[in-house]
Order: structure tokens, then sequence, then C-alpha cells
């Protein structure tokens, strides 16, 4: 008995030293997502997890011969935790790919281990420029704070807004928000008033809604991290903010398509800029939202659609390998990459390896009976202008 157990144990070492070269792209492909899947960022996992299960029901799970593996690990945007559960999938499960990360924090809190590991670390939520120079094998597919400052800030500039006061939650892709919108807005004639950061673990904004009432600016610009937009809404308009000739203006990450609709009347007008809206006005989005709508009951953020770009960029970058895979081969295949996302066309710069795409600015408008982003104007496949500054 214990003879034929040992036997039994041998034969796949047996076979496996007798395998052919190739037997690695037989291998399962493993992809491990770290997400906040619980806590203040929780909304950021739901809809990441919601979007690369539908690119996989769209798309299959086998790429050039390869099964995709799909593993989903909580960090709770904790950046401990994160780290823990990137050493572990890259350690004990061999993923090839390490992917999600709700918060600039837990993006950066990873980095190292990517570059050791020399394991494609792709970035599908957080938005703090820096984050992809943290290592050589990140690529983003979200956005970059700076890309959506900078076109607000113009736009504001354009529109009769001289004298406004920002308000950012005080972290970095807040920092970020805070620095370019003021760069561009007073390269542009405009001035900033009042600088206030909101601690990001607190949605208590009273006493800087208060401050900002007694600025009497023309426009307040806010950056809030995608799930604290209704609450921030909600004490704007308790507040009789709405009603006192002070414009919102901000990214649009105040006005989350995840929470928009829930936001009523008070979202109404306001203008934001960001380079996805669930209105965009193309065939493939409107396939992508009715399908995530059915599938999940919930509308499609700009979380979820950086998710599903990930997931695409991946599937992509290992079909250019014809399954092979390997850390460096994955990034090389992965820069200066062009396809149509449902945002519209994105690249990823060779260069930086951030995502290139168009900004929008868009207004909220009922449509239909819900409230949307309606996108209005646009700035065509804008580069990281953080990545410019840093030169
Ligand atoms: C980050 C998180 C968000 O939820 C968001 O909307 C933008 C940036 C971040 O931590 O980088």
């Amino acid at each position: 008995m214990q003879k034929r157990q040992v036997l039994k144990g041998l034969i796949p070492v047996a076979l496996a030293l007798c395998l052919p070269s190739g037997f690695a792209q037989t291998a399962p492909f493993k992809i491990g997502f770290i997400l906040p899947m619980t806590g203040q960022s929780a909304s950021t996992g739901r809809q990441i997890e919601a979007a690369v299960k539908l690119y996989m029901a769209q798309n299959g799970s086998t790429v050039a011969g390869r099964k995709i593996e799909l593993i989903i690990k909580d960090d709770a945007a904790v950046a401990d935790t994160t780290r823990r559960l990137a050493q572990e999938l890259v350690v004990n499960d061999k993923v090839d790919v390490i992917a999600g990360f709700g918060i600039t924090p837990t993006a950066m809190a990873t980095a190292p281990i990517a570059t050791q590991s020399k394991t494609p670390m792709v970035v599908t939520a957080a938005a703090t420029s820096v984050i992809t120079t943290a290592s050589p094998y990140i690529v983003r597919t979200s956005f970059t704070l700076p890309q959506a400052a900078v076109s607000i800030a113009e736009w504001a500039a354009k529109n009769k807004i001289k004298r406004v006061v920002t308000l950012v939650s005080d972290y970095a892709p807040g920092i970020d928000a805070e620095k370019f919108f003021k760069s561009q807005f007073t390269a542009k004639g405009g001035q900033v008033i009042a600088e206030i950061r909101s601690p990001l673990k607190s949605p208590d904004f009273a006493p800087f809604l208060q401050k900002v009432r007694d600025e009497k600016p023309d426009a307040v610009f806010v950056f809030l991290p995608s799930g604290q937009g209704a609450a921030f809404m909600k004490q704007f308009a308790e507040r009789g903010l709405d009603k006192s000739g002070i414009k919102l203006i901000g990214t649009g990450d105040v006005t989350d398509d995840d929470q928009l609709n829930d936001m009523g009347d008070v979202a109404l007008g306001v203008v934001t800029s960001h380079h996805y809206s669930a209105s965009h006005n193309t065939p493939l989005n409107k396939k992508f939202v009715a399908e995530f709508e059915a599938a999940n009951k919930f509308r499609p953020n700009f979380m979820g659609v950086a998710g599903y770009d990930g997931m695409a960029l991946i599937y992509k970058a290992l079909a250019a390998t014809k399954g092979q895979g390997g850390g460096d081969a994955l990034i090389a295949a992965m820069k200066g990459i062009t396809f149509e996302s449902p945002r519209g066309m994105i690249t990823i710069d060779p260069e930086t390896r951030d995502v290139i795409h168009d900004m929008h600015i868009r207004k909220v408008e009922r449509v239909g009976g819900q409230l949307y982003n309606v996108e209005f104007d646009v700035e065509k496949q804008v580069k990281d202008p953080g990545k410019a500054a840093a030169k």
C-alpha cells in the first residue's frame, strides 16, 4: 500500500522530467487582484470585480491556450494588508500578474514587490501621478488626478470663474488635484483664494463647507475619492450651498456614476472633468453598460471601466507573447498598446506606462429620469501632466 502511494507520488515527477519545454504554456495563467471589498472604499472593489468578471464572461477564460485563473483578495484598503497579500500571491500562488489597488497608499506599498519579483502590476484604481514611477513593472489603466484637474481648471478659467476655493481629501491624490488645479487655473488668470484639506477617513464636511461659504468664491473645486461623493452632496445641500451662488466643480470622482443617481437635485448642473461617463455615447459603451447593468443591477463607474480595461490589457499582452507570459515580455507588450475602451480610445504611454485617454467636461443632467454626467466638451488623448511636470 505504502509502496503504491510512493510510486503514485513519483509519477508526476517523472512525467514532469520528460515534458517538453512548452509545458509552462499549458499551465494556468494566474491573475491576482487585490481590492478593497470591505471598508470605506468597498464600492471600488465591487465595481472592479464586477467588470473583470464581465470581461471574462464576454471574452472567455482561455488566452493563447492558457486557462485564465482569477484570484481576488480583500485588503480593505489597508496598505500593510495589501503588501502581505501581494507577497502571498507572488510567492505561494505564483501569480503571473498582480492587479487592482483601490487607493494610492496600497499601490505604493506593493510597488517594491512588483520590482523584486518582476511581476507586472496593473493599477486599475489608484490615481496619484507618481505611482507608475514607483516600479518599472507598473502599468495603469485608471487615470491620473493631474489629467482631470488640469482639464477642469482650463474649463473654469474660460467660463467666467475667477475666484476659487479648493477642497480636497488630505492624501496624495488630493494633493495632486489641488496642486495641478491651482497651477493651471492661476496660469490662465484665475485666483485660488483658499486651499482646504479634509481628512480621508472622516466624511464630515460641515466645518469645511462653512469655510467655503465664508470665503464667498465663484466656485469650489472638489476632489474626494470614489464612494464619498453622495455624503458630500448631502451635506452641501443641507448647508444651503447649492442655493448660495457658489458653483460646484471638480474631478469626476465627486459625481461618481456608482452613486450619482441617488444624489438628487443637488447634483444637477455640477460640472466635472473625467475620462469616463456611463452615458458616453458610443456603441461599445452602450453594450458595456447594458451588459454590466444586466449582470449586476448597478451602473458601472470609472473604477469599473478601469478594471475592465485592465483585464483587456492583460489578455492582449498574454496573446502578444503567444501565451508565454513572463514579467518583462508582458510589460514590453503592454507598452504602446492602443485599443478601444468603453471610455473611448486608450493608449499605454510607452515611456511612462501610464494611460493616455480623452478628458471630457461633463454636466450632471437628468436624462430619461436618471442622473448622468453628460459629456459636452473634450480634450483629446491627454498624457499625464504630472510626468511632464516632474521632468
Ligand atoms: C484614489 C482613490 C479614489 O477612489 C479615486 O476616486 C481617485 C484616486 C487614490 O487613492 O489614488
